[in-house]
């Protein structure tokens, strides 16, 4: 069976850029692949956080993940920072990857100008450790969403450079995307990111759906009531191609175009939509959160079964680079 290793970072609460771009496509994944699905804590330390808050965050994560639709019995789902394997091997990656391709990924260049002050090696080496997260499992492919890509593309850079260094070793993972693979905030403009206050979370209830949403930018456009919209600059319409059936669609394009409809009963649909896809998700995200013993057991589960893929391929990686010593045996 082919393998996939995907993952997500615990920096704050899974929101439906996440649930769009990644779970949703896992879920469909877990019956064709052996997943892998991990908590990457040690890449949410990248950045300012409080040690206080990361175990809660883990904990939310994993809870999101099983709500979400992915299955423990089918998949393993890990925590990075209790395989070592991991840092490990992004330890030896670095000794081939050079500075420049590091400096010349777009997120990188993001966090240079956003933490200038602040700017840590951890930013730098982000994608390192990610490829490593990867071809530790020898992931054949990888499922996320579009804002990834240039760290996939580094990933199979490093693959090549290590295979052509110390011979065939690692599969070059593909990247799989979704078709929600890039969705933007409710600002209309910049991706929806946990950092950026432009989310819909996946345990917001009905309520706080429809009070975020109706405040959310449309068609700049359409500025009074009568004026005719135009759905294919609209984030809100963006949305309901991926949450409103396709009768709703027609609708809410047709109805926006002659000004039938106005943004307000557009998005009451949408709001409706998002709670209902959202709800048994919330409801079963606070059931786990109350079960802790439950959560512990699949990760302790999850952290044995990676460790043990991770502790094989490493053992061929230290024959490769030379650092399995016969005489210390
Ligand atoms: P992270 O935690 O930022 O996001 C996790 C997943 O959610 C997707 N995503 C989105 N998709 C569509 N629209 C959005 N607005 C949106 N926001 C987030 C991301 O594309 C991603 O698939 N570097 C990764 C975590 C990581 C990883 C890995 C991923 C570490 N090691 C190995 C895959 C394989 C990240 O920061 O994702």
């Amino acid at each position: 069976m082919k393998r996939i290793f995907s993952g997500i970072k615990p920096s704050g609460r899974l929101h439906i850029g996440n649930y769009l771009g990644a779970i949703k496509n896992w879920i469909t994944l877990q019956d064709e692949y052996q997943c892998v699905w991990g908590i990457v804590d040690y890449h949410a330390i990248t950045v300012p956080y409080n040690p206080k808050e990361l175990e809660e965050r883990v904990i939310d994560c994993a809870a999101s993940y099983i709500a979400a639709g992915l299955d423990p019995e089918k998949s393993i789902l890990m925590l990075q920072s209790q395989v070592k394997e991991h840092t490990e091997l992004a330890w030896i990656l670095n000794t081939i990857t050079p500075i420049s391709w590091l400096e010349r990924v777009p997120t990188f260049k993001d966090k240079a100008k956003q933490f200038s002050k602040s700017l840590n090696m951890g930013l730098l080496d982000y994608p390192v450790l990610m490829a490593a997260d990867i071809i530790l499992y020898k992931a054949d492919a990888v499922p996320v969403g579009e804002d990834q890509l240039p760290h996939l593309e580094l990933t199979r850079e490093i693959v090549r450079r290590f295979n052509n260094t110390f011979g065939q070793t690692f599969p070059e993972p593909k990247a799989i995307t979704s078709s929600g693979a890039l969705i933007k905030g409710l600002d209309g403009n910049s991706k929806m990111g946990k950092s950026l206050e432009n989310c819909i979370y996946l345990d917001e209830t009905p309520e706080e759906i429809w009070k975020k949403l109706s405040t959310a930018v449309t068609d700049p456009q359409r500025i009074r009531r009568n004026d005719p919209g135009d759905p294919e600059v609209c984030n809100i319409f963006s949305l309901h191609k991926l949450f409103s059936k396709k009768e709703q669609i027609d609708y809410v394009n047709n109805g926006c175009r002659t000004a039938d409809i106005g943004c307000l009963d557009c998005k009451k649909i949408l709001s409706n939509n998002i709670a209902a896809e959202l709800s048994p998700i919330r409801e079963k995200l606070i059931e786990l959160k109350n079960n802790r013993d439950y959560l512990k057991d699949v990760l302790n589960e999850g952290i044995r079964k990676s460790k043990e893929i991770a502790i094989q391929t490493m053992s061929e990686v230290y024959d490769k680079i030379g650092t399995n010593y016969k005489f210390l045996k």
